[in-house]
């Protein structure tokens, strides 16, 4: 199947990392070449877990110029769209679960110059998000239960990939599609065929001995999947 839009990108994601050597296990995986970097904030309510708030945004953004992108796992995104923004995020992405005026929370991540992404949950369909599909910056696909790294990736994503890359295509639309939980060297090849862009990669990368090695090689193995040698 042809994606509209043809770029992938690996994205460390940061929980997974010694928060203790943060600014260094950022450098590693920035000198292999990482652009963009996955930053998970939960607050206990809406997943089962706590993880970082807008200091640590603040930090990472003080030594990085590459692009933060800040998935929020919360009940109440609308409260704290603008402190992250403020705090550097360069993209927002809030769960479809929690917001009743999507269209509108969208629109608020936007309006302070951030992208602004919509996430599903593993048990949220794809159809509940064709009435923003126009609006939306980029779409999340959770690949395992939102709360904790080093999960097993669910293979019916795969599945709702393909089914909103094909909403995308029809509707001419050009929005990246991140998928994020399990991925790895394993499944990489699936998901890139399946249409999705933007590879959330924390356990992969950060429980590896060498984590800039192995973004390049999960960078390799996506880049391969796309533009497959004769
Ligand atoms: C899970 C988080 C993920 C997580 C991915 O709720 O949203 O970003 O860090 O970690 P891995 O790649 O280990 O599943
Ligand atoms: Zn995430």
């Amino acid at each position: 199947m042809k994606n509209s839009v043809q770029m992938v990108e690996i994205l460390p994601s940061l929980l997974s990392a010694d928060f203790a050597r943060l600014g260094q296990q950022i450098a590693q995986v920035e000198s292999a070449g990482a652009s963009m970097l996955h930053v998970d904030v939960m607050d206990g309510h809406f997943v089962p877990n706590l993880t970082m708030g807008t200091p640590v945004v603040q930090s990472i953004r003080k030594i990085t110029k590459n692009h933060l992108d800040v998935h929020l796992m919360i009940t109440n995104p609308d409260a704290f769209v603008p402190v992250f923004i403020e705090a550097g995020a360069d993209s927002v992405s809030v769960h479809q679960e929690v917001c009743p005026h999507l269209d509108r929370t969208l629109k608020l991540i936007q309006s302070g110059g951030a992208k602004a992404g919509v996430v599903l949950n593993p048990s949220t369909p794809v159809s509940t998000l064709t009435e923003v599909l126009d609006v939306v910056d980029f779409v999340l696909i959770m690949s395992v239960n939102p709360g904790f790294g080093g999960q097993k990736f669910l293979p019916n994503s795969l599945q709702k990939i393909r089914q909103l890359a094909e909403m995308r295509d029809r509707r001419n639309l050009n929005f990246p599609i991140e998928i994020d939980g399990g991925v790895g060297a394993s499944n990489l090849v699936d998901i890139v065929r399946a249409g999705a862009e933007w590879l959330v990669a924390g356990n992969s990368i950060f429980g590896a001995p060498d984590p800039g090695a192995a973004f390049s090689a999960l960078r390799q193995t996506a880049r391969e999947a796309l533009h497959p040698v004769a």
